[in-house]
This record gives C-alpha cells, structure tokens and sequence, in this order.
C-alpha cells in the first residue's frame, strides 16, 4: 500500500502572519497580514489552508494537529544575501577593528576579503561543504529556511566552481534551500593587482559563460564600490552575466555612495544591496524600478558604521524592501535574521510588521521566487517558524532572546 501524504494542521497559535500584505504599514494595509485565531493546514509540503481555526479542522478532521501554545506562526525567513561558504572565520581582524582600523584599511594591508580568498584557495570542496554544514544549521535555527549563498572568495574560475558545487552539494545535504550567486567580481585578487583590467577580461570571457554553461548560478553580482569595482566595470560585468542568463545583483552603495542603486535600476537587476550611503536619486531609481532594495542592518552595525541605511526613506518612495543577514566571515558573521529584524525596526523606522514582510516575502522577490515563498497562502511551500511570542510585533521587541520554538521546512519539522 502507498502511503498518503498526511495533512498537519497548526492549531492553538496566538496570531498567524501570513505576511502577504504590501511593503508598507498604513491605517488599512498590513505587510505582516496579521490573522488571530487561525489555523493553518500543510499537505504534501505546501500550505493546504489559512483560516479560522474552527474551519480549517472542520475541512481537515483527520489531520495530525500540532500545538502552537499560544505562539506566533509566520514563515520561515528568505535571507537573500549571504556569503555562507568560507574558510575560517577572521576573527583577528575583528580584534583590529575594535581598536579603531576601519574595514578598507585591514582591507589594504591585506586582510578583508583577500585574506578569505587566500584561506578558501587552500581548501578542498569537501572541507567547505564540512564547515558550511554547521553554520547552514545555526541558521536555520534561527527560523532561516531558504538562503542566496554567494561564490566570491575563489576569484579564479577553479575556486569559483569549486565554492558553487559546495553550494549545490550542500542543497542536498541539509534542509535550507540554497539559491546560488557567483560573485567572481567580489574583489580584485593579488595576482591581478597591477592588471585589473585583465581580471575583468577573465570573468567576462571565461568564468561567467563557464559558471553558466555548469549551470551552477542563478545570478551575477558585483561589489561595486570606490576601491573595489567601478560603474564601467560592474556594467560590463553584469551585462555578460546577463548575456549569459545570470540575473544581476549589486553590492551598492555600502560605504560610499556610488550610483550604484541607479545602475541596478537601469540594469533592471533583482536587487541591489547594502545602501548605506544610497542618494536621492538612488531612492528615487529604485522606487520607479521593480529592482528590490536590500538592507544588511547586521553589517552596518558589526562594522560600526555611523550610519543606517534609510529603510524608512525607501519604504515611503515606494521601494520594494528586503532585509537579510549578509552573513560571511569579515562583516557580518551573525546568521540570524531575528537579530536582523530588530535592528532594522529600532535604526532604519521600519514597523515589525514590515520588517517580518521584508525577511520573508521581500527576500523572496530578491531572489525572484516566484513561487509564493515567504508567505502563507494556499499553495505555497510550508516553511514555517514558531515563535514563543505573544504577537507578530514581539518578535523584533525581544532583541536576540532564543524565541524560535520550531522550523518546518517542506511541512516537515527540521529544528
Ligand atoms: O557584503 N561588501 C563586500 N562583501 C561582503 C564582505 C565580505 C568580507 O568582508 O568577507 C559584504 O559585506
Ligand atoms: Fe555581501
């Protein structure tokens, strides 16, 4: 006899966040799409229902129940931004930074990204895979159950591929989906420091159409910032990834402002990131574009920086909104999208509830998902968190308390 998939249904949560509603909190429009007294129905991995509790059983008598308690239900986190396949971590130049050496200078004495570099070159895939494996796991224990993972310390197209089959080795050995970026314009590596131009060339006529033929991203990024990569080049890099069917994304903006938003916008790119020191007309471009802003509050705080990106500002133009870890050895070494929406509430004037649609649903249009990922409706995937919380707006007000009560990735409980 075959097996039928079973029906679960959550019952007894406090609220349920479906959050299926608009980037941005108005008198009659919720982000969070907060319902009280609701149930919610899984079969076959996808969301079977969302409704009044009374309903959902009466449609699913038979269903295994699971006990919320009186907790919150919302989906599991879409952080889209993170560099989650390294080496070691870079603990030593934290030390520095703590003493006052910003991050471009640990960066110039050849630390920072080049020191990751140096580290992952020496390592074999299957020793990434062993050390992303736990940090995959502090993830999603963090309520995280989709995540872009990023190439981008290899910097040589044997590196590259060898950190993106890492990626796709790892999306079949634990429950987080990994979406895959190749970051091959993170940073110019040593041995092209006096020919830039060159390093250009080579992911331009070599590592892109080799990455795309393996079939190994789904987009292109590049760090495009003074002393990293400039506008002509992050184009020119962006336009052969898109040539090649890889989406762009951008690191923009981060520590000083560059037309980096703008040239997304123009590029039409999924995302661009960071912001930090995004302009006016940065604001501006994003808002009249589809092209998604996503904000690192983690990154932003770690380093130090004595600003935040204007969530608020994008929010109120008009702006699709992302939030995400950014998670990776040098800036932001912190997996948790929880810490992220608390810093994104009490710094950048987002409301909990569109703070919880930034992490969820927002990530997923980062990531142009399109599959109703990141939120709660009939048909979509049944990643889901339980929070110990007594309301959506807790969650971001109970700053790094452990409060993930369970994850279920698929419909099936994985923490
Ligand atoms: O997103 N900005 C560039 N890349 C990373 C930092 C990577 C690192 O320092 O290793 C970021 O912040
Ligand atoms: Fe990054």
């Amino acid at each position: 006899m075959i097996d039928q998939p079973r029906t679960t249904v959550f019952v007894n949560a406090v609220q349920v966040a479906a959050c299926t509603g608009p980037v941005r909190q108005t008198e009659d429009a919720d982000p969070a799409a907060v319902y009280a007294g609701a149930a919610v129905a899984v079969h076959d991995g996808r969301i079977a229902a969302v409704g009044a509790e009374a309903d959902v059983l009466l449609e699913f008598a038979d269903a295994v129940r699971v006990d919320c308690a009186g907790g919150v239900l919302t989906p599991g986190f879409v952080d889209s931004h993170t560099h989650a396949v390294f080496g070691r971590y870079r603990t030593d130049e934290y030390a520095l930074r703590c003493t006052g050496v910003p991050y471009m200078e640990i960066a110039r004495r050849g630390g920072g990204i080049n020191a990751s570099v140096r580290d992952l070159r020496a390592r074999s895939e299957d020793e990434l895979v062993e050390m992303a494996l736990p940090r995959l796991n502090d993830m999603l224990r963090c309520g995280t159950t989709t995540a872009e993972a990023k190439s981008g310390y290899g910097l040589s197209t044997a590196d590259e591929i060898k950190t993106l089959r890492a990626i796709r080795r790892l999306n079949e050995l634990q429950p987080i989906e990994l979406i895959p970026t190749f970051l091959g314009g993170h940073e110019v590596p040593p041995e092209y420091k006096e020919d830039r131009g060159a390093y250009v060339d080579l992911l331009v006529s070599e590592m892109i159409p080799a990455v795309a033929e393996a079939g190994l991203a789904r987009f292109c990024d590049v760090f495009m910032e003074p002393g990293v990569f400039d506008r002509a080049e992050t184009e020119r890099i962006l336009r052969a990834g898109l040539a090649h069917g890889l989406r762009p994304k951008l690191h923009a903006d981060e520590l000083e402002g560059s037309g980096g938003a703008e040239l997304g916008a123009e590029l039409g790119a999924a995302s661009v990131d960071h912001l930090g020191d995004i302009s006016e007309a940065g604001i501006s471009a994003l808002a009249a574009s589809s092209t998604v802003a996503t904000l690192l509050p983690a990154t932003l705080f770690f380093l130090g920086r004595p600003r935040w990106a204007p969530g608020r500002a994008l929010i109120d133009a008009g702006a699709t909104v992302a939030l995400a870890t950014d998670f990776n050895p040098g800036s932001s070494p912190t997996p948790n999208m929880h810490f992220v929406l608390t810093a994104a509430c009490s710094r950048m004037g987002f409301s909990p509830h569109e703070a919880l649609r930034a992490a969820t649903a927002g990530g997923a249009a980062a990531l142009e998902l399109s599959d109703g990922r990141g939120t709660l409706a009939v048909g979509t995937p049944a990643d889901l968190v339980l929070w110990r919380a007594q309301s959506a707006e807790e969650i971001p007000y109970r700053l790094a308390a452990p409060i993930v009560e369970g994850v279920w990735k698929a419909g099936e409980q994985v923490a």
